[in-house]
């Protein structure tokens, strides 16, 4: 049959079409372990690590939404939570097997998309490092329809993605108006937020704990934080 649009998902299809796969992009990513990139130290993020010190977030379940070579999900079980974390590259989830074996983590490390994902009021805490911004518009509102749906109630919601002004750090000088990403076909390396925007998309389901920039780290820190970041945390509001 001829391509037809009978629903949302096929809008969703249709748009999709329109860019380069994200798993073309990201699995080889990780092929050289000893590029640069900031995130790949096995650190946790310092505003993570903040909130479990804090006594914010206490345990339980944890789920971990493009979680790369695992460096969050390997910290989040080691403070006692139990984790099931998904990447879409083979590549990342081979790298966090080993580094969670290395510790005799039990960390459930999964490639899959998390489009794939249907989770149902499973989670204390569902975090995201940075796959958000790298994600279309239009997919995120399957991404944080699921993420609502993936929390208890009264459960956590954390995240960290590109602030605008960093242009040459690998963070986004400007904000690019969503409507302009259909017309240019490009994400250019991923999607900054203002706050004004951030707090629009998520202040109806969640109501916002903390929204800041990210503290700067050190190369000698145990924790990783770099300024061209948010950090934010919100809770489930009640539906
Ligand atoms: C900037 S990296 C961050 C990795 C990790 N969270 C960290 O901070 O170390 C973004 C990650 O999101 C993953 N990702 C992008 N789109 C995804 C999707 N649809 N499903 C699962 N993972 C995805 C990528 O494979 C990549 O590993």
């Amino acid at each position: 049959m001829e391509k037809t649009i009978r629903n949302i998902q096929d809008v969703y299809d249709m748009l999709d079409a329109e860019f380069r796969s994200a798993k073309q992009f990201w699995e080889p990513f990780y092929e050289d372990r000893s590029r640069p990139i900031p995130f790949f130290p096995n650190k946790p993020d310092e505003n993570l690590v903040a909130h479990v010190n804090s006594g914010l977030l206490t345990g339980g379940k944890a789920l971990e939404l493009g979680c790369g070579p695992g460096r969050n999900a390997i910290y989040l079980t080691r403070e006692g939570y139990q984790v099931d974390a998904y990447d879409l590259s083979e590549t990342a989830i081979a790298w966090a097997k080993e580094r969670a074996n290395e510790e005799q983590l039990a960390v459930n490390f999964e490639c899959r998309s998390v489009f794939e994902l249907s989770p149902h009021a499973e989670y204390d805490l569902v975090y995201d490092s940075g796959c958000l911004h790298h994600l279309l518009p239009h997919q995120r509102i399957p991404y944080l329809e699921m993420i609502y749906s993936a929390l208890r109630p009264g459960g956590y919601f954390g995240m960290t993605c590109f602030a605008p002004g960093f242009g040459g750090m690998g963070g986004p000088e400007t904000v690019m108006d969503d409507w302009d990403v259909y017309r240019e076909k490009s994400m250019k390396g991923g999607l900054a937020f203002t706050e004004e925007k951030l707090r629009y998309m998520l202040e109806e389901p969640f109501e916002c704990v903390e929204l800041r920039p990210m503290k700067t780290m050190n190369q000698e820190d145990a924790e990783f934080g770099i300024p061209i970041l948010w950090v934010t945390l919100w809770k489930k509001r009640d539906a």
